[in-house]
């Protein structure tokens, strides 16, 4: 298990989570992957749709879907798209929300060459109620 917290490793599964981006719209797949504290794999890829302003970006889909799995606490997160983007605004106030201060590697779809975050470094005034 411990392998999987290997930055690659994790790329890895964000490229497989790529593979199932719903991006016709844009031709523009993302994936992403997200490390639990139990070493569990969240999944997530950018689900678009014809009503453009219900798209999701993957790094949205993966958190919300382990946050309603019961997942709370969590160690890293792999972001890989074509050109290696860095997350959105919106995701990165989620980010921010809901991770904490996790390494984020950002990648393109090699996985080859990766970046890596934190989300004060993408998000240093993030809004707080
Ligand atoms: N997208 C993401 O999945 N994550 C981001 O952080 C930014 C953008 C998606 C949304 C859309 O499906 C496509 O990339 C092009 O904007």
């Amino acid at each position: 298990m411990i392998i999987k917290m290997e930055p690659l490793n994790l790329i890895k599964d964000a490229i497989k989570a790529q593979s199932n981006s719903q991006s016709k719209y844009s031709n523009y797949p993302v994936g992403c992957a997200l490390l639990c504290h139990d070493d569990n794999i969240v999944y997530g890829c950018n689900i678009e749709s014809a009503v453009y302003p219900s798209t999701l970006c993957a790094e949205r889909v993966a958190i919300y879907s382990a946050l309603s799995q019961g997942f709370k606490n969590f160690k890293a997160i792999a972001i890989v798209s074509k050109t290696g983007a860095k997350p959105c605004g919106s995701c990165r106030q989620i980010i921010y929300e809901y991770l904490g201060d996790i390494p984020i590697y950002i990648s393109d779809s090699s996985g080859q060459k990766y970046t890596t975050h934190t989300i004060s470094e993408l998000l240093p005034y993030p809004f707080d109620l």
